[in-house]
């Protein structure tokens, strides 16, 4: 990162004119968004707002009580798996720009995003808000998302560093991983957000890891991202991460957040004071905290008087909404050409699933924030089919735990107790003996069934509890029944239908794992029964995580997907599925075909292992084969694989080479893309890397670049990717750094990690 001599001589003299109390003030909470200024030496409070989807509505500076209502509606981005579905770096610096805009015409200093774990189970409620399963992609859709908020004089504040993969147990899961896992896998995508993104802040995540947890882990923050990384910036705590004083204020965390209102009592505050005072920390350390924070309100330009106004719910940004959700929309399968659908050819349009209507962007946990507006696919589909068709809709399925759906008002109040599990429909609840059915002991949750609130469990169907109440599942039995009856009906009255479910904000939520990979609602049943009564019956799923399609895929000729996709995704979904714009998303994670192929779940480790006193240890023994490194090594089949995504025309790859730069110990890697098919499309090519005879074991494939480029019919295109010498580089433990063996590598490129269409040899 950039230093400037100026800049670091005015933070020196600002800190020297600080009291110890002004600094104490300055690295906690003082706010539940914000530390504490200090108003005579013109210092401002960092003024601090969620999140990776949007500009996060206001709360009231000591309770989780909403305010300013009218002036909280912005612009709702496409989540991090969305963006990462576009495979697009200049879309993601164009959605980071927008964010980086809003949170500044929103009066914010730092925006809570993006969020970069890798994904390790599918199970996890917040990977809508990841990216990604490898490290390659989330990292420079990461870097490139940075730059964009950052140039708008906004820092990111990457989260939640690390390891925190898993939601069930989030606060105190220990993740044991080895060194080369943490730092092939689970460390780069972090690295590459600092190193290239340039993130002017960290967020330490609530989880420990290797024993401690990641607010008072030494060598994580100091060690490796302090030192090694060479990182000058702030390391804020995940709210209410912090446990201890001295352990977490010497091991690297700079700035303590947390839920609660008693400011004064936060380790960081009172308590730390004391600790300065009586020696036991050197008033040095509590210095660095502060330099740092003034480092990144310098960097965002707060003092000079130059900083960008910023503005939200601008019409262009709601342009940029609109391109990124048409490309994170995915095809994963088209038979008979049944897609695109020809609008002028269908009288009648059946559209099924409670999805289609479903409102998203309230909900779901921190990420949560008021649209402007959230087009529906049902809306969606209205605008585009005009007065050319009839659309006729109806719910399919029902959903029987409406409740969490919907999303609690002030659930981060609570947020640091242990939630219980959040299924309320049958689907979700744990089976013996089904594969579907997430592994692992688990010992001290669920004692109450499921339901956040015992009160409104009596009130209302769906919950648990009253699951096991014979008369409540015959009435949801009944609704079921006749929900599916309804659509069926009207399948067979229709010229094509249009099915479009998934997951809600039940399930892709901040602090609850899914209990099931299968699709909630016993929805495969529905589709089954639609594509028996109408064979023109496309299935859109809509879900933050991949999940279990296998029980119809084979008999659905047309499948779409895409993750929670901002305000604009019932439009793009509706163009895509009529054809006015080119399916290019790709798949950012590998869809498996059931939840034990998953490395985590098939050796059982997901959640953990409970301990008898309330702890739980997570053993990653699957060590760095995670997602299509464990599918393509060990010749797993999946349903669909990581980077699969179709198109409405066809591209033909050829003419791979790998020339060697001069003077650099780098490749670069050409070859040519052609559009053979009849109309415009973009596509993303993906470079994976293989070694010959590793000296260790290693994956047969992993992403090392990717590109997404526009073609029109009959273009051909020559690509470039410059691979470095990291490209080809494992994580050496007796060397305690990256090595890059000497030998023979094959680079192959192509559509997707399981069609690879042209590759080349190098020796390195
Ligand atoms: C989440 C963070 C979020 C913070 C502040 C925590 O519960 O894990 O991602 O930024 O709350 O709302």
């Amino acid at each position: 990162m950039y230093h400037d001599a100026d800049m670091e001589k005015w933070i020196e003299n600002k800190i020297s004119a600080m009291t110890l109390d002004e600094k104490i003030g300055f690295i906690h909470g003082a706010a539940l968004f914000k530390n504490k200024g200090i108003d005579r030496l013109g210092i401002q409070p960092l003024v601090m707002s969620d999140g990776p989807c949007g500009v996060r509505f206001d709360h009231k500076d000591d309770e989780w009580v909403q305010v300013d209502e009218p002036m909280c509606y912005v612009s709702w981005l496409p989540s991090g798996a969305a963006m990462a579905s576009t495979w697009n770096e200049d879309i993601a610096a164009r959605l980071g720009e927008v964010l980086g805009n809003e949170a500044c015409g929103r009066g914010k200093q730092v925006i809570l995003a993006p969020g970069i774990n890798i994904v390790r189970t599918p199970l996890c409620g917040r990977n809508f808000e990841y990216m990604s399963e490898d490290p390659c992609l989330a990292g420079k859709m990461a870097a490139a998302e940075i730059q964009g908020v950052q140039s708008q004089n906004v820092a990111v504040c990457v989260k939640h560093f690390a390891l925190n993969n898993q939601e069930k147990e989030r606060m105190k899961v220990d993740v044991r991983v080895d060194e080369r896992t943490l730092h092939e896998l689970y460390l780069p995508a972090f690295k590459t957000a600092v190193e290239e993104g340039g993130a002017y802040s960290v967020m330490c995540s609530y989880n420990k890891i290797n024993g401690l947890y990641a607010s008072e882990n030494p060598k994580l923050l100091n060690d490796i991202l302090k030192e090694q990384w060479g990182y000058d910036g702030v390391v804020i705590s995940d709210w209410g991460a912090v446990h201890s004083t001295a352990a977490v204020a010497l091991a690297g965390t700079d700035l303590e957040m947390s839920v609660t209102n008693n400011f004064d009592e936060y380790f960081f505050a009172d308590a730390l004071k004391e600790a300065v005072r009586a020696g036991d920390i050197a008033e040095d350390v509590i210095d660095d905290k502060v330099a740092r924070i003034l480092r990144l309100q310098k960097r965002i330009r707060l003092y000079d008087g130059e900083r960008n106004k910023g503005g939200y719910n601008l019409p262009e940004h709601h342009t940029v909404m609109l391109d990124a959700a048409r490309e994170g929309v995915v095809l994963l399968k088209n038979e008979r050409g049944i897609l695109p659908l020809n609008a002028d050819k269908c009288e009648t349009i059946a559209v099924i699933g409670d999805a289609a209507v479903r409102k998203l962007a309230h909900g779901g946990g921190s990420s949560e924030i008021k649209p402007l507006f959230e087009i529906t696919p049902l809306m969606g589909i209205n605008m585009v089919t005009g007065s050319r068709t009839v659309v006729k809709y109806a719910k399919g399925y029902y959903v029987d735990n409406e409740e969490h759906v919907v999303g609690e008002v002030d659930w981060q109040a609570n947020s640091l107790d242990a939630p219980a599990d959040r299924t309320g429909d049958t689907a979700g609840v744990q089976g013996e003996g089904n594969d579907n059915e997430a592994s692992g002991t688990d010992q001290a949750d669920n004692d109450n069934s499921g339901c956040v609130d015992k009160i409104s469990c009596e009130e209302k169907p769906g919950c648990a509890d009253k699951i096991s109440n014979g008369e409540e599942t015959g009435s949801i039995e009944k609704l079921r029944r006749q929900y599916l009856e309804e659509a069926v009906a009207l399948a067979r009255e229709c010229d094509a239908v249009i099915y479009v479910g998934g997951l809600n904000r039940a399930y892709d939520t901040e602090g609850f794992d899914r209990t099931s990979y299968e699709l909630p609602y016993k929805q495969a049943e529905v589709i089954n029964a639609l594509l028996a009564a109408n064979p023109n019956t496309v299935v859109s799923i809509l879900s933050g995580s991949a999940v279990d399609m296998s029980a119809f895929e084979k008999n659905a000729p047309a499948i779409l997907w895409n993750s929670m996709n901002g305000m604009q995704a019932g439009l793009a979904l509706a163009e895509v599925i009529f054809g006015d714009v080119n399916p290019s998303g790709k798949l950012p994670v590998s869809f498996p075909f059931r939840l034990s192929d998953c490395p985590a779940h098939g050796i059982g480790e997901y959640p953990g292992t409970y301990d008898g006193d309330g702890g739980i240890t997570c053993s990653y023994s699957e060590g760095i084969y995670v997602g299509y490194r464990h599918y393509s090594t060990r010749n797993i089949d999946v349903l669909f694989p990581f980077g699969h995504g179709l198109s409405y025309t066809t591209f033909e790859y050829g003419n791979i080479k790998a020339v060697k730069c001069k003077d650099e110990d780098a490749f670069e890697v050409t070859f040519e893309i052609t559009n053979t098919g009849s109309v415009f499309g973009k596509e993303t090519a993906e470079v994976y890397v293989s070694a010959h005879d590793p000296v260790i074991d290693r994956p047969a494939l992993e992403l090392k670049g990717f590109k997404k480029v526009g073609l029109e019919p009959g273009e051909c295109r020559s690509v470039t990717i410059k691979l470095d010498r990291n490209a080809f580089a494992y994580y050496s433990v007796s060397d305690g750094t990256f090595r890059a063996d000497s030998g023979k590598y094959t680079i192959s490129a192509g559509r997707s990690v399981k069609d690879l269409r042209v590759s080349c040899d190098v020796i390195l």
